[in-house]
Order: structure tokens, then C-alpha cells, then sequence
């Protein structure tokens, strides 16, 4: 059972983040899919500071966190019924919505584009700190940019040390991999992000067909950068039937595998990730930041399923990949 201390020390904590959102500053938030790096979402010198500490070019636009859905019409114009569909079926949750911006949004937030993106996570914390705040944030993942998003508290510490104000510490993320993006601003529903909620989930609410955009590699969807989501250490696909040529590496390499695959060379530090896409996505990211601590010469990750349930995983690691 919860304590009332630790309530209490949660409410305490819920208020400082608030007041300091309040006061242009920013506050890591644990978030369902992985942790973002929140700003004030109308003070346009905070969010300038979340370029800043993510290090991130100023064109690759921001998505808007917010408390509850009927503020989808302060922030969007234009929002067609389909928004308000999926946003009752799936949010709270890992859904991110690109819609026609309202006039006061930030062109630091949309990148100068007329469309802006806007979710609710799903985690109590932040849920609870968007209610009290009362407004919204707009929040990137919290990692310096091109690398690997954070999952836990520890991630966050170890990508922005003291470039954040504050830590919402809420535990490790249940997801673990970024949310779905779908592009409602044009007549034809576009796919920008592939996520947890799958494309075939997407067409069942909507009861039509959703376009799947062509690898453009634009950097107005920043996660369309060929490289993105990758560790330092350099990472490359393997085959499984390729797996025993690593047992001559005369360097330290790690391997992610996806069966208990074991080359046996004292060089290779193996790490079994399920069989399972859900579980897989869910380990990923805290085994590729834990392999960057390591020193690695190389990681090698072995090739995944390409089909539907993989979608996700398959488009960050095809980024993580050299
Ligand atoms: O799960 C998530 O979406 C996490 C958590 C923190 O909510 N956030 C996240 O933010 O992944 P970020 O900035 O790392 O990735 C957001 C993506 C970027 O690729 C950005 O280009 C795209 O959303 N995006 C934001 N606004 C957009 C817009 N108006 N049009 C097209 N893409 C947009
Ligand atoms: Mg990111």
C-alpha cells in the first residue's frame, strides 16, 4: 500500500515541478513511452532552453503534452472528427496527433510549420502535474539529440545532468519506445512515426485506410533522420546466420540477440531480448544505454522480424544502425 508520507512527498514534489514550470524552467516527466524534457508550452524563452540542453536544431518541432482533450481546441484549429475519435479511444496514451496550429502556438514549438503535435501521456505523475500546472508542456524526449530516449529516471541523469531543473522521478517507463505520430492535418490520414498502436489499430477506429509517409529522412519529423535514436558506440545489424563470425572479434563487443544465440568468445557481452516485439521494445532502450556505459568497440544487434507487430522497433534500430 501506498504510504500517506509518500503521497505526501509525491504532492510535494508535483508542486515544485509546477513552480518551477512556472518560472521558465525545466522538469524531466516520466511518460508512458519514455521520458520528455518539459517546458512551459506558452513561454517561448523556456522552450528555447529545451533546445539548448538537448542540444537539438531549432526546424525539428516539439510535441504539446496536455491535461485533457478539450484543450485539443485551444492549442488546434480545423480538428476534424477523426482527432476526436482516436483521441477518445486512445488517450490517455502513446498517440501523438499532428493537427492545423492555433494561432498563438510558437513557431519555436511547430518549427515554423503550420501543423502542431499534440498527446496526453499516460503516466499518474505527469498527469497529475499537468493538472495542477494547469497549462500545457510541450516536452521532447529527454536525451541529447540523435541519441537513444530515456527510460528511466537514471537515463535522464546520465543524457542532461544538470541541464534539467528537475527529475520527476516515475520509475521506468511502461512502453518504451516513442509514441505513434499520425499527420491529421491533410485529408489522408499519414502514418509519420510508427509506435505501440499500430497502423491496423489506427484504421479499425477510423474505418479507413491511413498512409504510411515515404522515407522522406526529413528533419521536420526529427525521428526521420537516417540516424536517430542511436547509442555512441557504433551498431550495426547482424543476420542470425552471421552471429558465428563474431567468435573471431579480437575487440569488446556487445550483442543483442533475440534467442540465446551464444558465439562463444570472451570478447562478447550478450544480452537476450524477448521474442515478444511488446517486451523487446520495452527492454531496448535501457540495454542500448546500458551497453554505452560499457566502452564498447562495436554492438551488434541481431536482425529482427520485419512484419506489423516489429514496425516500431524496426524503424528505431534501422536508425540506431550504421
Ligand atoms: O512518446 C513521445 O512522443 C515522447 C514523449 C516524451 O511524449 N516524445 C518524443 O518527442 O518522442 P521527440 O521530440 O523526441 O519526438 C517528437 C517527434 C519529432 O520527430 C518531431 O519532429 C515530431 O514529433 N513532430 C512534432 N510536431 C510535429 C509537427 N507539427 N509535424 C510533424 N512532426 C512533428
Ligand atoms: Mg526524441
Amino acid at each position: 500500500m501506498v504510504s500517506q508520507k509518500s503521497l505526501d512527498t509525491q504532492d510535494a514534489l508535483i508542486d515544485q515541478a509546477v513552480s518551477l514550470l512556472q518560472h521558465g524552467k525545466l522538469v524531466a516527466i516520466p511518460t508512458e513511452t519514455v521520458y520528455g524534457l518539459a517546458a512551459d508550452a506558452r513561454n517561448e524563452a523556456a522552450i528555447q532552453k529545451i533546445f539548448l540542453a538537448k542540444g537539438r536544431p531549432a526546424d525539428h518541432p516539439l510535441i504539446v503534452h496536455l491535461a485533457k482533450a478539450n484543450a485539443l481546441t485551444e492549442w488546434a484549429i480545423d480538428i476534424p472528427d477523426a482527432a476526436w475519435t482516436l483521441a477518445e479511444t486512445f488517450w490517455p496514451g502513446p498517440l501523438t496527433l499532428i493537427l492545423k496550429k492555433a494561432k498563438h502556438v510558437s513557431t519555436y514549438i511547430t518549427g515554423g510549420q503550420d501543423t502542431v503535435g499534440l498527446r496526453i501521456p499516460r503516466h499518474p505523475l505527469t498527469l497529475a502535474l499537468l493538472k495542477k500546472f494547469g497549462g500545457a508542456v510541450c516536452a521532447p524526449s529527454a536525451n541529447r539529440f540523435g541519441h537513444v530516449s530515456p527510460t528511466t529516471p537514471a537515463h535522464v541523469r546520465a543524457e542532461l545532468g544538470d541541464r534539467v531543473d528537475l527529475i520527476l522521478e516515475g520509475g521506468p517507463c511502461d512502453i518504451g519506445i516513442e509514441s505513434t505520430i499520425l499527420d491529421l492535418s491533410h485529408s489522408t490520414p499519414t502514418l509519420l512515426r510508427p509506435g505501440h498502436i499500430q497502423i491496423a489499430e489506427l484504421e479499425t477506429v477510423l474505418k479507413r485506410p491511413i498512409l504510411r509517409e515515404k522515407q522522406t529522412f526529413s528533419p521536420r519529423v526529427s525521428g526521420s533522420l537516417a540516424s536517430h535514436y542511436a547509442p555512441r558506440t557504433p551498431t550495426h545489424w547482424i543476420e542470425h546466420t552471421q552471429l558465428h563470425t563474431l567468435e573471431q572479434s579480437q575487440e569488446t563487443i556487445g550483442l543483442l540477440c533475440l534467442q540465446t544465440c551464444v558465439p562463444k568468445n570472451k570478447n562478447i557481452i550478450v544480452r537476450c531480448l524477448s521474442n515478444n516485439p511488446t517486451q523487446y521494445a520495452h527492454d531496448l532502450y535501457a540495454q542500448l544505454h546500458a551497453f554505452d556505459q560499457l566502452n564498447l568497440a562495436q554492438i551488434y544487434i541481431e536482425k529482427i522480424p520485419q512484419d506489423a507487430a516489429w514496425s516500431a522497433v524496426y524503424d528505431r534500430l534501422a536508425r540506431a544502425t550504421t
